[in-house]
C-alpha cells in the first residue's frame, strides 16, 4: 500500500494457473465447477473470481458497480481459518474489510481510476449454522 496524490494505492500480484485462467476466461456460464488437489489454488482462484466480477459489474447511473456474493462453505470454523483467510491474504484487509457478525460480511469500497466506484457485499455463510435456521435448534429429527 502506498500513499499518491492523495489516494491509497494497494498493489497485488495474482498470477492465474493454467485451470484457473480457464476458468476466469469461461464467465457467462451460470454454473461453473472447479476440481482438484488439496492446496491447488481453488479457493484462492474463487476468491479472486468474485473480485473480478465485482470490478467488471456495470455501474448504476449513480456511477456505483453493485454486487452481492454468498459465499457458502460446510460449516464456521472451515470459513474462518481458511475461506476468510485466503480472502484476506490476496485481497488484504483495506480492501475486504470484514465484520464478524451473524453472518460474518465483506465489504468491498473501491474508487476506480474510470471515476465510478465499486460496492461489493459479501456473506460467508456455514452451512451447519443454515441447518440450524432452516430445521430449528434440534436439526434434523428422525424416528424410527
Ligand atoms: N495463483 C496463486 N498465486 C500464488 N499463490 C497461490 C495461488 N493460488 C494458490 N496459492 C497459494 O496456495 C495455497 C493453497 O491455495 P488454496 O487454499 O486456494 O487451495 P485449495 O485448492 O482451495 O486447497 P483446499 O483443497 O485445501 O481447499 C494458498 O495458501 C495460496 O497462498
Ligand atoms: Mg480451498
Amino acid at each position: 500500500m502506498a500513499a499518491n496524490k492523495g489516494r491509497t494505492v494497494i498493489k497485488r500480484r495474482y498470477i492465474a494457473e493454467a485451470t484457473a485462467q480457464t476458468f476466469h476466461a469461461n464467465s457467462d456460464s451460470k454454473v461453473r465447477c472447479v476440481r482438484g488437489p488439496i492446496g491447488s489454488g481453488k479457493s484462492v482462484m474463487c476468491i479472486m473470481e468474485l473480485f473480478i466480477r465485482s470490478l467488471e459489474q456495470a455501474p448504476g447511473s449513480d456511477g456505483i458497480r453493485r454486487t452481492r456474493w454468498a459465499i457458502v462453505r460446510n460449516s464456521f470454523p472451515q470459513l474462518k481459518s481458511t475461506t476468510i483467510k485466503t480472502a484476506i491474504d490476496f485481497l488484504t484487509e483495506e480492501v475486504l474489510q470484514i465484520t464478524y457478525g451473524s453472518p460474518i460480511t465483506g465489504l468491498i469500497k473501491l474508487n476506480l481510476p474510470d471515476g465510478t466506484r465499486v460496492e461489493s457485499e459479501w456473506y460467508f455463510l456455514p452451512l451447519d449454522k443454515l441447518v440450524h435456521i432452516l430445521l430449528g435448534d434440534n436439526g434434523i429429527n428422525i424416528s424410527t
